[in-house]
C-alpha cells in the first residue's frame, strides 16, 4: 500500500510571524514543485505566525499545508490562554500535533488528554499528529514497546477506526529529540513496524494506511536512510526545520 511521506517542521517556540514569513519565503525558494509530487509537507509554526503564512501560502499558491503544534479540546469559552481547533480549522490549518513529548512532560499532558485533543481536531477536519515516545530510562530497562503501546492505546482510544486510518503517529524516542542522536534506522522501523501492529490490533485496514513518522534529531545526512524504511512514512523535525537549507534537503531525501 503506497502511503505519501509526510515531512512535518515543528518549530517548536521559536520565529516570530517576520521571521517566519523569511523561512518560508526562503523555503519555497529552494524547493521546486516537482519535489512535492511523491511528499507531502507541513509546516508548524507558533500561534502568533498562522495568520501570516496561512496569508502567503494562500496568495503564492506555495504547496505547503498549515500545521499547529498543539490546541485545546473546546470550541470555545473560559480557557484562558488556550487556541481552540474550531480556530485552527479557520485559518486553513490542516495538521495539529498532539501530544509532543514536550507537551507530556513539560506540561503535564496526559494520554487522556491526547485523546481528548486527537479526537477534537478530526471533529474539526483537521489530522493529528498523534506523538509517542519512551524515555531513555525506559529503553534501557527494556520497556520501550510496552510504553510506547500504552501511550498508543490511551491516545488512539476515542477516534474512530476510520478516523485511525487517516491519523499520523510520530514515533520520537525523548532521548533522540533535540540531543543530536537520531535512532539508528533499524531501531527506528521495528519500532514504527510495532506501532502498526498495535493499531492493526484496533482495526486491520487503518493499520494498512496509518501514516507514521519518525523524530528525534533528524537531518539531512540520516533522513534517507529513515524515510526508506518500509513502515516509516515520514518525519516530524524539530531543530532541522528552522533553517531552509537542512529542511529543504530532507524534504528531497530521494535524491540525497
Ligand atoms: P529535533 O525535534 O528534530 O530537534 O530532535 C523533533 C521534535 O521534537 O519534534
Amino acid at each position: 500500500m503506497a502511503r505519501t511521506p509526510l515531512i512535518s517542521g515543528n518549530w517548536k517556540m521559536n520565529l516570530n510571524h517576520f521571521e517566519a514569513i523569511q523561512l518560508v519565503q526562503k523555503l519555497s525558494y529552494e524547493l521546486r514543485g516537482h519535489d512535492f509530487d511523491q511528499v507531502e509537507v507541513s509546516l508548524h509554526p507558533p500561534f502568533t505566525d498562522l495568520r501570516s503564512i496561512q496569508t502567503i501560502i494562500d496568495a503564492d499558491r506555495m504547496p505547503f499545508r498549515l500545521g499547529a503544534q498543539n490546541c485545546h479540546t473546546e470550541v470555545s469559552g473560559a480557557f484562558t490562554g488556550e487556541i481552540s481547533p474550531a480556530m485552527l480549522a479557520k485559518l486553513d490549518v490542516d495538521y495539529v500535533i498532539v501530544g509532543h513529548s514536550e507537551r507530556r512532560a513539560l506540561f503535564g499532558e496526559s494520554d487522556e488528554d491526547v485523546a481528548s485533543k486527537a479526537s477534537a481536531v478530526f471533529a474539526h477536519e483537521m489530522t493529528p499528529i498523534v506523538c509517542v515516545g519512551e524515555t531513555l530510562e525506559e529503553r534501557e530497562s527494556n520497556q520501550a514497546a510496552t510504553v510506547v503501546e500504552t501511550q498508543l492505546m490511551g491516545s488512539l482510544k476515542l477516534i474512530t477506526n476510520q478516523q485511525l486510518g487517516n491519523a499520523v503517529i510520530a514515533y520520537e524516542p525523548v532521548w533522540a529529540i533535540g540531543t543530536g542522536v537520531t535512532a539508528s534506522a533499524d531501531d527506528a522501523q521495528e519500532m514504527c513496524a510495532h506501532i502498526r501492529r498495535v493499531v492493526a490490533s484496533i482495526h486491520k485496514d487503518a493499520s494498512e494506511l496509518v501514516r507514521i513518522q519518525y523524530g528525534g534529531s533528524v537531518k539531512p545526512s540520516n533522513s534517507g536512510e529513515l524515510m526508506n524504511m518500509p513502515d516509516i512514512d515520514g518525519a516530524l523535525v524539530g531543530g532541522a526545520s528552522l533553517e531552509s537549507d537542512s529542511f529543504a534537503r530532507i524534504v528531497n531525501f530521494k535524491e540525497a
